[in-house]
């Protein structure tokens, strides 16, 4: 058994920790108020393609200074843009031993909690199933495109290897099909392609990514998203499973969009609430990166600029920052 914090119990966050829990493992969970008190009244019902789970064996705290030390793993499940912040958590909050596991989208998520913590120790998790909060203590699985890849921040050392098949055994076990990767930045990468084609068009227009791909102009301006990101990974070296952007195309349309078609973007779900989005972190850091490399990004900047400006246009409607 385990003991396993997740940093951020949201709507992933939450399908781990709700089934590993269920699976037997001590799970606590940091999460906003009326989540965890629903947790802690009702215990957490797990919902969706996988089955119905009601996990009432965790901990559901609010702050850090709650939830003691030396867990054995710490996943770090906020946006992006927390994840300064929860960095400095995991580092208090992980056993000396213990593996730190980000689960996030977006590039860079690992590189500033190595800030924090012994890169050695550091995880990544590529993600590309769907959840979502359906009201406090209930969280739904939406869609799955393929299993959970992850592997070491630092991917030489022998023993990091064989703690990402520990965790990726111990995610299996509890019905979160996890696989082990070669190569984690590339996964992330690729998942930026997914994120950065669809995440923004389908928050812009309200629509489900099946939507994007059948209509002849998003379908276009998703095409250029991505061979625009394919050329900013190329000039970082990173070690990608395709050869080219199309390569990565056929995969993108004839099987990740079609797995996940019903789904829609949190971005669409965050403008709706005037919350945040992780555009900076996604179509943002493919512009930022594509710059210092000099490879035009001019729809990855378009984008980013767009759902900034409806950020700001939502906020100001729902009275948020
Ligand atoms: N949902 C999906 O389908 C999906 C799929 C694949 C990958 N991902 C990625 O997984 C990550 C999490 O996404 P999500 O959809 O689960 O987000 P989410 O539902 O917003 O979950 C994050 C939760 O953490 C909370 N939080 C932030 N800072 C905290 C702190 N210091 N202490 C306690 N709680 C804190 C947030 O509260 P506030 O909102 O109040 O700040 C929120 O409730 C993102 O990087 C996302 O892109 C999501």
């Amino acid at each position: 058994m385990a003991r396993i914090l997740v940093a951020g119990a949201g709507a992933i966050g939450s399908v781990f920790g709700g089934l590993l829990a269920h699976s037997g493992h001590d799970v606590t969970l940091l999460g906003r108020a009326a989540h965890m008190q629903a947790v802690k009244r009702r215990g957490l019902v797990v919902d969706g393609i996988w089955g119905r789970y009601h996990c009432w064996k965790l901990e559901a705290v609010t702050a850090p200074v709650d939830c003691g030390t030396s867990f054995d793993a710490v996943l770090v499940t906020v946006k992006s843009y927390d994840t300064p912040v929860i960095a400095e958590v995991a580092a208090q909050k992980v056993c000396a031993d213990g593996q730190v596991i980000s689960l996030q989208n977006g590039l860079g998520n690992l590189e500033v909690l190595a800030r924090h913590i012994d890169p050695r120790r550091l995880f990544g998790g590529r993600v590309i199933f769907g959840a979502r909060m359906v009201e406090p203590g209930a969280v739904e699985v939406t869609v799955c495109a393929e299993p959970v890849r992850i592997g070491p921040y630092v991917p030489a050392e022998q023993k990091s290897k064989a703690a990402a098949q520990q965790w990726a055994s111990i995610f299996t076990e509890a019905g979160i099909r996890t696989e082990v990767c070669d190569s984690i930045e590339a996964e992330l990468w690729a998942k930026a392609f997914y994120n950065a084609a669809l995440n923004p068009l389908g928050a812009l227009l309200g629509c489900n990514y099946g939507w994007l791909a059948e209509n002849l102009d998003t379908r276009a301006i998703m095409n250029g998203v991505i061979e625009e990101a394919f050329a900013v990974a190329v000039a970082e070296k990173v070690p990608l499973r395709w050869a080219s952007a199309e390569a990565y195309r056929a995969e993108f349309y004839s099987s990740l969009v079609p797995r996940t078609a019903a789904h829609r973007s949190s971005m669409l779900q965050d403008l709706e609430q005037g919350k945040r989005t992780e555009v900076d972190a996604i179509n943002g850091e493919v512009w930022r990166r594509g710059e210092r490399h000099g490879v035009p990004t001019p729809l990855n900047a378009l984008l980013t600029r767009l759902i900034r400006a409806a950020t700001a246009r939502s906020q100001k409607r729902v009275g948020g920052p």
